[in-house]
């Protein structure tokens, strides 16, 4: 009541204001009165039915995309003869292979290149004297016969998923009597398979107070690494969420849990939302969601953060800060989205130009103010040799430009239309302090309203499992043994 009141009293001041304001029209101030009045309640409805409909649209949810899964992504005439066996697969270092390197090195050697400014650090891009660093490690110190034997530490399979040629490890773990659960690790870009090394024995390693152990699959994505790329077209995280399914159904598995960053949680994300039946739980280390309540809601959040997000408001905030960040150091996904294969000639043409693109990622990521440090601050959180490795599965198999169209079939808007989704599996966040992907725990809760629990770290970076890997591992065991109960 009193509220109304106090209208009714701003409505005779406003009166009064016009009447005033209109000396001379003495008589045409009543009827100006009912006028605004008109307005007034004309503008309230229109307002009120825009905020529904913006409402509505926000959280409508809409149907599943159909899912079809025999799509053929490979040749089609090898669809008659596919062999659906689960192949043993070693990697191989050849001859041919180190001395072409070498070759490429040497013409490197020689090259004049371009010194970076003075103190401007990585901000230009990678600095010429860092470079010139992981260039003498991988020239001197990179052994091919060492590094073979440790990526052959664990058994790697080929099986062919839709017309594919899918590329994995797995990892049985050695126990007895011993509930053993199998979990998918799902990698993103530019990183591989590699980043799991460390990750692995943990997993499948079983510990006091645990009593289950991981069975560990971990796949090359499709078109990433040893993994075969699709001949045409409309391979994104969608199609490839699907692939990786079937890839579990191939090897026996019908229910599974899931750990995935950068790409590898959104495949991730997707299977947990078409396959709600089969994922037991879904661990990742990048707690984002791009729906349309966060997108908004973030949006309307610069007006005040903390209401949003109390708990980690710099991770968004100020919002122009972030924009202006994304504007800055996206540049990479922007070309990936729209030109793939042109700068993937550039890249597949040269060892030394793959590991400084590759490179970049790493130092930024990490952590975003290693740009300011002269050697990028790499070191401070790798081992080079495990970074070149990494370097070399993209070498090696030729695949960076099959790897980076993922940017592009991104733009197909499926994956949108399933971020729109809500998730019912059971889903644990694990957030690193450096991460920069990220979303307020009231949006990921309206994406995954089975979210069992959320850990934050004071460090680490986007590349968890290589930088991270006990904390990681430490992590899943601690939301499965939870998702279990
Ligand atoms: C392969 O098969 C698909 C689906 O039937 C078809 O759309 C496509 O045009 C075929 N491609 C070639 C090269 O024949
Ligand atoms: C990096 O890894 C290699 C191979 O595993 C190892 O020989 C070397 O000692 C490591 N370097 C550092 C600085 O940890």
């Amino acid at each position: 009541m009193g509220k109304k009141g106090g209208k009714k009293e701003k409505l005779e001041e406003k009166k009064t204001v016009q009447k005033e304001s209109k000396n001379s029209k003495k008589q045409g101030a009543g009827s100006s009165f009912k006028c605004c009045g008109i307005i007034l309640t004309v503008t309230a409805v229109v307002v009120a039915v825009a905020a529904y409909h913006v409402y509505t649209s926000v959280f409508h949810i809409p149907e599943m995309p159909e899912v079809d899964l025999d799509k053929w992504w490979g040749p089609n005439e090898t669809k008659e003869t596919q062999d659906t066996s689960v192949r043993p697969f070693r990697i191989l270092f050849t001859d041919a292979m180190q001395e072409q390197l070498v070759k490429k090195f040497e013409y490197h050697r020689r090259l004049t290149k371009p010194k970076s400014f003075e103190d401007t650090a990585w901000t230009y891009g990678v600095h010429s004297q860092a470079l010139a660093q992981f260039f003498a490690h991988w020239q001197f110190k990179y052994s091919y016969r060492e590094r073979q034997k440790y990526l052959n530490q664990f058994p790697h399979y080929k099986t062919n998923v839709q017309g594919l040629d899918i590329h994995f490890v797995r990892v049985k773990p050695e126990v007895k009597n011993v509930k053993v659960v199998p979990i998918i690790l799902l990698h993103g870009w530019p990183s591989s398979f590699r980043e799991f090394y460390d990750v692995i024995p943990l997993l499948t390693t079983q510990r006091p107070r645990y009593d289950f152990v991981f069975e560990a699959i971990v796949p090359s994505l499709p078109g990433f690494g040893y993994s075969q790329a699709a001949v045409r077209p409309g391979l994104g995280p969608f199609q490839i969420a699907i692939i990786m399914r079937n890839l579990m159904h191939r090897l026996g598995f019908t229910q599974y849990y899931i750990q995935g960053g950068d790409f590898g949680h959104l495949i991730g994300s997707i299977m947990a939302t078409l396959f709600p039946n089969e994922v037991l739980g879904f661990h990742s280390n990048m707690p984002m969601t791009l729906s349309k309540p966060a997108f908004y809601g973030t949006l309307l959040g610069a007006i005040w953060p903390t209401l949003v997000e109390p708990k980690y408001p710099e991770k968004l905030y100020p919002l122009k800060e972030k924009i202006e960040f994304l504007i800055e150091e996206t540049g990479y996904s922007h070309l990936q989205a729209t030109k793939p294969d042109t700068i993937g000639i550039v890249l597949n043409e040269s060892p030394v130009g793959l590991a400084a693109y590759i490179l970049d990622k790493f130092m930024l990521y990490t952590n975003v103010n290693n740009k300011y440090l002269p050697d990028g601050g790499i070191t401070n959180h790798y081992n080079m040799t495990d970074l070149i490795d990494n370097v070399m599965v993209y070498w090696v198999t030729g695949s960076i430009t099959s790897s980076m169209r993922i940017y592009k079939e991104l733009l197909s808007g499926v994956e949108h239309t399933l971020e729109q989704i809500p998730t019912p599996v059971q889903t644990w966040f694990l957030n690193f302090k450096n991460e920069i992907f990220y979303s307020p725990e009231i949006f990921l809760r309206w994406k995954y309203p089975n979210l069992k629990g959320m850990t934050s770290h004071d460090f680490g970076g986007h590349f968890a499992a290589l930088e991270r890997p006990k904390d990681l591992a430490d992590d899943v065991f601690l939301a499965v043994k939870t998702f279990i109960k």
